[in-house]
């Protein structure tokens, strides 16, 4: 194909996807893109029965609601709680009579949960249009996207509970019951662009169909009830593709458990083996690796060691993603003469209730031979799972960082830099703020992904509306901030949900050799920072071998000079298992003499965590200090040596001052609780309540 055709096929692309993103400019594929005018739609229900539509103007975000229904329909934004209390609400019907659309502004109380939600002074919902048929309510309306209403809640890029209801009848005729079923709350990313899977799977050129399908599915796992947390790998062979194909994006295909309807997986990633990196390797051992099920990851004793050659990732889901499609300039390579043979899918599951059950989820990888015009890649960046991830117990919000530094980024970015097309920020359940940060010669650029709302439910991928370049020799900092008020002891970085864990998964083009880009606490720095010097039987560097090779420690002391785990596991708690079995409960103090014979655990659990000059102090250290730089490389004949670096100096970003003259929400007040956010029956209570309040003010 000449390039001529190549690049009018091209501008076609991009001209047959606007249903939704509708014609940029055509630019050259160096550039990054900038997707302004994207709409989107959501399903609200499980039903199909409220669907909400939006799209976001110059200072404006427009909806478009189309309900199942005559009567009325609610809306409402709400930042932490997902309740109504305190929520930003409109209440919309069209007149039965009259046929005209109706906004109606509403919020519910902070400060006085119990008494009925109140209209807003001051009405900032506009109706565009609506109608209504035999079926169906359908209003448009539109709003600034900071209103300076205190009881507007700014919509910015952090994760916002959307609530929605309807009834039965317009608010008018007073019969304001609505059904059990027609309400709820739905996390989402407004102010992101969301590529669809039905604009992705179609060939631009001619409308039609021309991905496939390619299924990777566990095969019968077992979780046994006993089993807080599994982490099982599998190899699986790709299929035979003799001419190199394009990724165009992936979901996850889930199998779901009990009455809820909850799968077990809490995140799962497919990594490309790069088995050609060993030649004369013996290829009939990958064979008979993926005909097994498979097996716990990072074990000794079971995982092969070949399988940590399956480090860079081609897809990534965590809890609440729908997956993730490609902008059509761009693609995740697979197939060809230099196309990975074997992949690795690797499934946390999760499982807090103790079901016994047999798992069968995996990724439905679709893929085309209808080439684009780049060769896209996910890397991994952020914290290292490490025991040097430390939270204490009882803190608001504690931050931890990851770093991605020019020791790195030099080395391995192409002069140009690399073009960042979306983000996935990547915590368990103690974190509530997460950031991509953007360092470059000592001046932070804009945020590439912020969520002051981090919810963990809800880890969907972030596509973003400016493609971010990052360049050699700049910075990408994860930047992590914990809440942990209800524990008592501290949360470490590691696999569980109830450890923690700070990262980001990058889909960026061009494709580089790299698989992450990460860092921890060095450990010698992170143990002397509590003021250990020593342990007995092992040296400093023996110490840090076993952090970072994930060593046992049996391969450095045959005897018994350890602390031994002694009690029974039949009675403890998921987290004392992970407290009686972390390495840093083997690790006896020899040195200083004051705490001589303790773990350094036990030493660590002893800690002053409730000061919070101390806690402040740790936390800086930790930040401020030394990090280990790791740039792990997915081309073997490559090596970049990790690097001990300090934090860098720059100057903080700044968002521009908000151009309202006061800035409250009546959200921001303190957060009740961060339970699961399901709509309860006394939310139903005061939803009503709402209507009715709104109504008296009504004109
Ligand atoms: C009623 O409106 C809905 C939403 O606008 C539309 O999908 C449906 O086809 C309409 N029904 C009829 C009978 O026109
Ligand atoms: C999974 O288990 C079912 C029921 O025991 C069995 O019929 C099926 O063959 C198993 N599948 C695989 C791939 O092992
Ligand atoms: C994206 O870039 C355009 C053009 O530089 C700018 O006008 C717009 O505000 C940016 N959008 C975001 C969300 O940063
Ligand atoms: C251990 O089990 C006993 C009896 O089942 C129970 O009363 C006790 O509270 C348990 N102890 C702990 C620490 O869970
Ligand atoms: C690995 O890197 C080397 C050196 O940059 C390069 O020549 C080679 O093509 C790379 N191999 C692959 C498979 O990309
Ligand atoms: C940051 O600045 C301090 C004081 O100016 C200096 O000591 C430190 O080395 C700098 N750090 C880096 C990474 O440049």
């Amino acid at each position: 194909m000449s390039p001529h055709i190549f690049l009018i096929l091209f501008g076609l692309t991009i001209v047959r996807l606007c249903c939704s993103f509708p014609l940029e400019d055509e630019q050259p594929a160096t550039q990054p893109k900038h997707h302004q005018n994207w709409r989107r739609q959501e399903m609200m229900d499980n039903n199909g029965l409220y669907w909400l539509e939006w799209w976001v103007t110059a200072k404006k975000i427009h909806f478009r609601i189309t309900v199942n229904t005559q009567g009325f329909v609610g809306l409402g934004f709400s930042r932490k709680t997902g309740h109504m209390a305190g929520a930003d609400m409109v209440l919309l019907w069209v007149d039965d009579r009259t046929g005209e659309p109706n906004a109606l502004d509403c919020y519910g109380s902070f400060s006085h949960p119990h008494l009925a939600p109140m209209r807003d002074d001051t009405q900032n919902y506009q109706v565009i249009s609506g109608s209504q048929n035999g079926t169906h309510t359908e209003v448009e309306i539109s709003r600034q996207i900071e209103t300076c209403d205190p009881y507007d809640m700014p919509i910015n890029g952090d994760t916002i509970k959307v609530l929605w209801s309807f009834g039965d009848t317009d608010p008018i005729h007073g019969n304001l019951k609505g059904h059990g079923r027609n309400r709820g709350v739905k996390p989402l990313h407004l102010l992101s662009p969301l590529f669809e899977k039905s604009a992705a799977i179609l060939q631009p050129t001619t409308g039609k169909r021309e991905t496939h399908k390619w299924d990777i599915s566990m095969q019968n796992v077992t979780i046994e009830s006993s089993m807080d947390t599994l982490y099982w790998c599998k190899i699986v062979r790709a299929p035979v593709l003799n001419s190199k194909q394009h990724i165009v994006g992936y979901e996850a295909l889930l199998t779901r458990f009990g009455k809820s309807h909850q799968p077990l997986v809490h995140h799962m990633t497919l990594f490309e083996c790069s088995t050609k990196s060993y030649p004369g390797a013996d290829s009939s051992s990958w064979d008979v690796w993926s005909k097994s099920t498979g097996t716990e990851c990072n074990s000794n004793l079971l995982t092969p060691r070949d399988w940590d050659s399956c480090a860079t990732p081609v897809a990534v889901w965590s809890i609440g993603s729908t997956g993730q499609f490609l902008p059509p300039h761009v693609g995740i390579p697979m197939g060809g003469q230099s196309g990975a043979k074997y992949y690795m899918l690797e499934v946390h599951y999760d499982n807090p209730n103790g079901l016994h059950a047999v798992d069968h989820s995996g990724f439905r990888i679709h893929y085309t031979h209808h080439l684009r015009p780049n060769d896209a890649g996910i890397m991994i960046s952020g914290v290292s799972v490490s025991d040097t991830q430390l939270i204490p117990p009882g803190q608001k919000l504690y931050r931890n960082v990851g770093i991605c530094g020019p020791s790195c980024s030099n080395v391995m970015f192409p002069s140009d830099g690399i073009k960042i097309i979306s983000g996935t920020l990547h915590s368990h359940r103690a974190g509530r703020k997460m950031s991509l940060r953007h360092v470059r010669a000592g001046k932070e650029l804009e945020r590439i992904i912020e969520d002051e709302n981090f919810d963990y439910n809800y880890q969907q991928v972030r596509q973003l509306a400016n493609e971010t370049v990052v360049l050699p020799g700049d910075y990408i900092i994860t930047d992590c901030a914990y809440e942990t008020t209800n524990r008592k002891r501290p949360t470490f970085g590691g696999y569980s949900t109830k450890q923690e864990m700070c990262l980001s998964f990058i889909t960026y083009y061009p494709k580089i050799d790299l698989a992450g880009c990460y860092s921890m606490t060095p450990v010698r720095e992170f143990v002397e920072t509590f003021g250990v010097m020593q342990f007995y039987s092992l040296s400093m560097t023996d110490v840090e071998n076993l952090f970072l090779y994930n060593g046992n420690l049996l391969d450095y002391i045959p005897n018994t000079i350890y602390a031994k785990t002694k009690k029974s596991r039949a009675n403890m708690t998921a987290e004392d298992i992970l407290y009686e079995e972390s390495l840093l409960n083997q690790l006896l103090i020899s040195d200083p003499v004051e705490f001589h014979d303790r773990t350094f655990l036990s030493h660590l659990n002893q800690l002053p965590w409730s000061e919070p000059l101390f806690t402040k102090r740790v936390e800086h250290a930790m930040i401020n200090g030394k990090h280990m730089t790791f740039c792990r490389i997915s081309n073997e004949s490559i090596t970049i040596p990790s690097e001990i670096i300090r934090y860098p100096n720059f100057t903080t970003f700044v968002k521009p001052p908000s151009t309202c003259p006061y800035h409250l929400f009546i959200d921001n007040a303190p957060l009740i609780s961060s339970a699961p956010q399901l709509v309860d029956d006394l939310t139903l209570w005061v939803y009503l309540q709402v209507i009715v309040v709104c109504l008296l003010g009504a004109p």
